[in-house]
């Protein structure tokens, strides 16, 4: 049997499964949604966010990336997010990395990639960023793992420098931005960083919407 079938089959059975419980299941889930999560993670496919952790359909706004960046042009991510703060309201929005990040491991190597490399170079700058630190480190698996964590921070700063995210807390006290790390090695996650409403950021990123409708 083709490897890719056996998905399809598991997908029946899975339908199955579901009806068994709940026979009305499809016809709700049609309906509507409203999750209470975003979810920004990384694309490895060790990484499922809603097995991890036990979301069902239906409870995680979900975009995935290379190392789960937060890139200020990218339209994309930009979208997912507005989406989700603006129009589903949720209340929390996830970036979860982990351990052993293939994107962050190349990030800290020469190789070229090709148009990868215009990816991993968001990831080198955080590296530039925390040089000082990461240089000292000599265990190369323990500078990997502290990059992983100090990226993390940076990608929730990054969320929270958004026109998108200051605008909502500033008119609802809403979405508090998490940091997770998922341990590959274990299956645990745990929280690094978190940023809310009344979180105070560096002066140049915070926008003055009283006098302005950022977009
Ligand atoms: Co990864």
């Amino acid at each position: 049997m083709d490897s890719y079938k056996k998905l399809l089959l598991a997908n029946q059975a899975w339908v199955q499964d579901k009806l068994n419980v709940h026979p009305d299941y499809f016809t709700r889930q049609a309906s509507h949604q409203k999750p209470e999560f975003m979810w920004i993670g990384c694309s490895d496919s060790r990484v499922p966010a809603e097995d991890i952790t036990g979301a069902e359909p239906g409870e995680l706004f979900v975009h995935r990336n290379i190392a789960n960046m937060v890139i200020h042009t990218d339209l994309n991510m930009l979208s997912v997010l507005q989406y989700a703060v603006e129009v589903l309201k949720v209340r929390h929005v996830i970036i979860c990395g982990h351990y052993d990040c293939g994107g962050i491991k190349n990030a800290m190597t020469r190789k070229d990639f090709g148009l990868i490399n215009k990816w991993l170079r968001h990831i080198k700058d955080v590296y530039r960023m925390h040089r000082r630190e990461l240089d000292c480190i000599p265990d190369q698996q323990a500078r990997l793992d502290r990059l992983v964590e100090l990226n993390i921070a940076e990608q929730v700063t990054n969320l929270a420098q958004t026109s998108i995210v200051q605008k909502a807390w500033k008119a609802e006290q809403r979405p508090v931005i998490h940091g997770w790390i998922y341990d590959l090695r274990t299956g645990y996650i745990k929280e690094t960083a978190s940023l809310g409403p009344d979180s105070r950021l560096d002066d140049i990123y915070m926008f003055d919407l009283d006098d302005h409708n950022f977009g």
